[in-house]
């Protein structure tokens, strides 16, 4: 007994030593037994077992559009940042929130004007329960010194409240259903910048199909829920790790976020 549970935990902590940092189904699974019996022959006629076609659109479209309406009818009763918090906290239409340690929602001055949105939360923010804590943070935290900035005169947040398993992509249901929460966000916030980290925060934000290669550098404009905010999309710093010629690009595009807040500033 003692033999199998040391087994057990030696290859469970191989794993881990592997880079396996979760586990994907809630139950185990048994890939040795037997596959299962195929279901008894139905009784009925053929004609009568098959059940109404629906298309594959037809499918999840209801569900996904009333959560995504209940998702906006609590955003938009959110008051305040704190109530935006509690309200995300409870909200468990996203699938993304089981999985997840915890809700990462956001960090920094909500008061500094200027607010950071990246993509969604990797291991370490899903551990702490802050954004851009890990690697990508890190160079973030190093691009804010660059400008003059810290987490005291600089907001943080990303489209996507829970790490999804992996840190793979968000799927399009799980950003629909954070977007009513963000653009909340933002209202609540009312930053006198934003700045968008890699594609799926253009995408989301300027509701674009374009790259972030097109993107970048070039001021935008947020006009939704009485807003109308200057944007600069930029790179993202994960792809600034793996990429470090595209930081000159970057710089400066902060160096014209600098300016242009401090054009606003002095207004
Ligand atoms: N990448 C993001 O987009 N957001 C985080 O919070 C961390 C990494």
């Amino acid at each position: 007994m003692t033999d199998d549970r040391d087994l057990a935990l030696a290859l469970l902590r191989w794993q881990v030593e592997m880079g396996a940092d979760e586990a994907i189904g809630d139950v185990p699974v048994n890939r040795l037994a037997a596959p299962p019996a195929p279901p008894p022959q139905a009784a009925e006629p053929r004609a009568a077992a098959v059940p109404p076609v629906r298309t594959p659109q037809a499918l999840p479209l209801e569900p996904v559009q009333e959560s995504v309406s209940t998702a906006r009818r609590i955003a938009q009763g959110c008051k305040s940042l704190e109530e935006l918090r509690d309200a995300l906290a409870r909200f468990d239409l996203c699938p993304l929130r089981a999985t997840a340690t915890n809700l990462v929602l956001a960090d920094g001055n909500p008061d500094s004007g200027l607010m950071f949105i990246g993509e969604a939360p990797g291991a370490d923010e899903d551990r702490q329960g802050l954004p851009f804590v890990g690697a990508s943070g890190k160079l973030l935290d190093r691009m804010l010194a660059a400008i003059g900035r810290d987490r005291t005169s600089a907001y943080i947040t990303n489209t996507i409240f829970w790490r999804p398993p992996g840190n793979r992509t968000p799927t399009s249901l799980e950003s629909e259903l954070c977007v009513p929460f963000l653009e909340r966000h933002i209202e609540l916030v009312r930053p006198k910048l934003l700045v968008l980290l890699g594609k799926q925060a253009a995408t989301v934000v300027l509701e674009s199909a374009e790259g972030i290669t097109r993107l970048r550098g070039k001021w935008k404009t947020y006009a939704r829920n009485s807003l109308d905010l200057p944007v600069m999309p930029t790179y993202h710093p994960a792809y600034l790790l793996r990429n470090p010629p595209a930081k000159r690009e970057a710089w400066r595009d902060f160096l014209d976020v600098r300016n242009r807040l401090e054009s606003i500033s002095s207004v």
